[in-house]
């Protein structure tokens, strides 16, 4: 099917900054050993704003060719080129201009990125942009302090640690904070010396490609980051098995996670997966009740649902239930929706045609089961993949909604007993990425977080995020830490050197 010519003004609805939408007519190619190219395949795909269902811009179509091509530029970088050898201090000094020139384009990236996944432009202008600056400057910081160690060996001995880079990487990454998943990727990866080949999520590629114009101005090398849009059967897979791909990074759905971690047997790549989540949110009678609605839930709605660390599965204790559940949905059914460009709104649509079908399907399983629609419970009528933030109550932990990620803006309150019906109740879950507790009594909080199994713990708040703390996940939430000094890991591996002294 041949594509239509974008409507760039119909589509961009919205958007004023003129370099946004400038970058948006100008052709959308691969990044490979720092220049832009087509597909070889010569094949584009659409790029859709979820807010009106309008072609933003054709995109190009990246498979297994394009992927070696890259590899191949990518390895040349990493064994030849001056990244992995450079002094720390100029590859140091690379990276905070990257952090300054994404600060210096933050209006337009911000722009793109609503315009792409439909996010209200307040939080791509004042969270997304601003963390994605932050974490090449965090990980810039890093570059000078990647040390190895001198072991106690025998004297007669000498034996000291390297941490060199893993070599070629490829990062596969979401579309639900598209540019900030990729600076989670190429932050650490760039910081240790490894070469990248980014594969942005098909349904967000926009800011990706803009980075690849801003990483090549300032300065990095041709082929230390290559991006190749396309899809995940296509691309995706073709980066996943590559022989010459060192490790593999994945964010995404557990099912593709298991793909990816069968697909890299066959080099024994090194594999980190950031997976799905279902986390427990749990609120003691004893909170701060006015911050804990509040902010339990908007720990559902933030990012219309699309956070894998968000807080779906409310718990409140039982006889209190009805009570604050009623405050729960109180707030929700004030929880403005709608277009993204507009001042006021927290929720915008959710990113494309399928992920509201599956939303939708999710909300009529709620109802099958038996719950009931507190807050919400249907889509928004007219144009635009927008949903209601909507608040299951009476929900088991064994429905379907209480078990599934739906990775919309529905969450289900579950009631609980005490402390350890709730423990019981909020690890009874294949995943463990994040919880929340909400309560006064410290004892009980420092309990409850050494019992959940959960990678992130929060108490009295919810999804704070910064680059000086580990992410990841237990169980069927992925393995391998991103962000703080952990992520040094997954980009190094260690060479252990010895040496006879006499
Ligand atoms: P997905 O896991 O299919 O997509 C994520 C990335 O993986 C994209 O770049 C995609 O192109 C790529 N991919 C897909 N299939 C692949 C394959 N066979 N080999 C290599 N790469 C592949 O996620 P999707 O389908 O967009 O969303 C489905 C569900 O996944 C969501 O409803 C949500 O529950 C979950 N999800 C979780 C995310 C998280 O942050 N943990 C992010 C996105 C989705
Ligand atoms: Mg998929």
């Amino acid at each position: 099917m041949a594509a239509a010519t974008p409507q760039v003004e119909r589509a961009a609805k919205g958007a004023k900054n003129s370099a946004a939408l400038a970058f948006l007519r100008a052709p959308k190619q691969l990044l490979i050993n720092g220049k832009w190219q087509p597909a070889k395949s010569g094949k584009t795909f659409e790029t859709i704003n979820p807010a009106n269902e309008e072609v933003l811009a054709l995109i190009a179509e990246g498979d297994k060719a394009d992927v070696d091509e890259a590899v191949k530029a990518a390895r040349k970088a990493f064994e030849e080129g001056a990244w992995p050898k450079m002094s720390p201090h100029q590859r140091a000094r690379l990276m905070f201009k990257i952090a300054d020139t994404i600060d210096q384009h933050a209006d337009e990236l911000a722009e793109l990125e609503t315009l792409d996944n439909g996010k209200p432009l307040t939080f791509s202008r004042n969270f997304d942009i601003p963390a994605v600056a932050e974490t090449f400057r965090y990980y810039a910081g890093w570059v000078t302090k990647i040390y190895g160690e001198t072991n106690p060996s025998d004297p007669s001995f000498f034996n000291y640690t390297l941490r060199e880079p893993v070599g070629v990487c490829g990062q596969i990454i979401p579309w639900n904070f598209p540019l900030l998943m990729a600076a989670w990727k190429l932050g650490p990866a760039l910081a240790c010396g490894n070469t990248c080949i980014l594969k942005p999520a098909e349904q967000t590629p926009l800011t990706a490609l803009r980075l690849g114009e801003l990483l090549m101005e300032a300065g990095l090398p041709p082929g230390v980051v290559n991006i190749i849009t396309g899809f995940g059967p296509g691309a995706g897979s073709a980066i996943a098995e590559h022989p010459d791909i060192d490790k593999v990074a994945f964010t995404g759905s557990t099912e593709v996670g298991k793909i990816i971690l069968k697909a890299s047997a066959g080099n024994l790549k090194k594999v980190s997966l950031e997976l799905g989540g279902k986390a427990p949110n749990i609120i003691f009678p004893d909170a701060d009740l006015d911050q804990a609605v509040p902010t339990a839930m908007m720990g559902v709605y933030f990012n219309s649902g699309q956070v894998c660390c968000a807080g779906t599965r409310i718990f409140v204790q039982r006889d209190r239930y009805d009570e604050i559940v009623e405050k729960l949905a109180n707030f929700s059914k004030n929880v403005k929706v709608g277009d993204p460009f507009e001042q006021g709104n927290l929720l915008g649509p959710v990113v494309s045609r399928e992920q509201f079908d599956r939303v939708k399907g999710y909300l009529s399983i709620g109802a099958e089961e038996g719950a009931k629609a507190a807050a919400g419970g249907a889509p928004v009528e007219g144009k635009g993949y927008f949903i209601q933030p909507t608040l299951f109550a009476d929900v088991n932990n064994n429905m379907k909604i209480a078990r599934e990620e739906i990775f919309g803006p529905v969450g289900a309150a579950i009631a609980f007993k005490d402390e350890n019906d709730v423990v019981f109740q909020g690890n009874d879950t294949t995943y463990g990425l994040s919880a929340g507790i909400w309560t006064k009594d410290v004892g009980r909080a420092h309990k409850m977080a050494r019992a959940l199994k959960a990678g992130t713990v929060w108490i009295n708040c919810f999804n704070q995020i910064d680059p000086i703390a580990p992410f990841g996940g237990y169980k069927q939430s992925g393995f391998g830490r991103e962000l703080g000094k952990y992520a040094i890991d997954l980009y190094t591996q260690v060479k252990s050197v010895w040496m006879k002294l006499s």
